[in-house]
């Protein structure tokens, strides 16, 4: 009994004194990380007084505070002021923006088309569908009483030239009329022949040189390649594979010459020479 008590007395002394070492262990670590001293805060807490005095009054005094105020200063930063509300972002009108600029010249370039082509086509129905009353080539051309044209032609030496109707008015010979009417039987140019007078196309059959009158042999001769026609426009020399060519014409009662330009007769074949003249003088080609 007196082993068992003093075995007991041996754990409790043991199990004290290793509280005791255990206590002062926690002391020695906690002196370790750093107790400061009362004069050690009293020092610091100066010295953030001198630095609030240098910085200034507002300035932060620690390292917390300096953090705080620089996330307060990015958040104020980022905050809209209260006075600029946001506003609705409303994207822009095309329509403003430019697109109907471009419309508006593309539109306009169709219209001036549109109007360039209706005017030419107008231009081209008037032309060519539309009757003129001032006639042209093509047409039939009113000349004159056939007495006064005939006059005409004796006054220019033989030949009367008609620029709008591009013909030469010339005479018929009486005495070549009834070999003519044979030569010519059916054609639409006999009835001014029958009257005395012919309307030549001024274009030469060769190659449609316009051929110009010869005041020395009282033919026509062309300047071109030398083609020669009588007064009448029978062949008589050159290149030319016939006669002159001529137009309808229509005598009214009255006597008044009309000629056909619409209508071209096809000259007489070589050979032709139903008024039998010869060069009356020099040729001019
Ligand atoms: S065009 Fe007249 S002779 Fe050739």
């Amino acid at each position: 009994m007196t082993g068992f008590i003093v075995i007991a007395i041996v754990i409790i002394v043991l199990a004290a004194a290793a509280l005791i070492a255990g206590s002062a262990r926690r002391r020695d670590v906690g002196s370790a990380t750093g107790q400061l001293s009362r004069e050690t805060l009293k020092r610091d807490a100066s010295r953030r007084a001198t630095e609030r005095e240098l910085v200034g009054a507002g300035a932060p005094a620690t390292g917390r505070e300096v953090e705080k105020a620089v996330i307060l200063g990015r958040s104020e930063a980022m905050v809209p002021a209260a006075s600029s509300a946001p506003t609705v972002w409303v994207p822009p009108d095309p329509e403003t923006i430019g697109v109907t600029r471009r419309q508006f010249l593309n539109r306009s370039m169709i219209t001036m088309m549109t109007l360039a082509i209706s005017s030419f086509a107008a231009a081209a129905f008037t032309a060519f569908l539309w009757p003129t009353g001032a006639g042209g080539f093509g047409s039939k051309l009113r000349m004159g009483k056939i007495t006064d044209l005939r006059a005409e032609i004796e006054k220019n030496g033989g030949f009367l030239y008609k620029p709008e109707g591009r013909m030469w008015l010339v005479e018929y010979p009486e005495a070549a009329l009834p070999k003519g009417r044979v030569v010519y039987k059916g054609q639409a140019s006999l009835p001014g022949m029958e009257k005395g007078i012919l309307a030549l196309y001024q274009k030469c059959v060769h190659l449609g040189c316009r051929v110009p009158s010869c005041a020395t042999s009282k033919w026509f001769e062309c300047a071109c390649h030398g083609s020669t026609y009588n007064q009448v426009g029978e062949k008589k020399g050159g290149p030319a594979p016939r006669g002159l060519d001529r137009f309808a014409v229509e005598v009214s009662a009255d006597g008044v010459l009309t000629v056909n330009t619409g209508a071209i007769i096809q000259g007489p074949s070589i050979g032709t020479n139903t008024t039998g003249q010869e060069a009356q003088g020099p040729h001019c080609v």
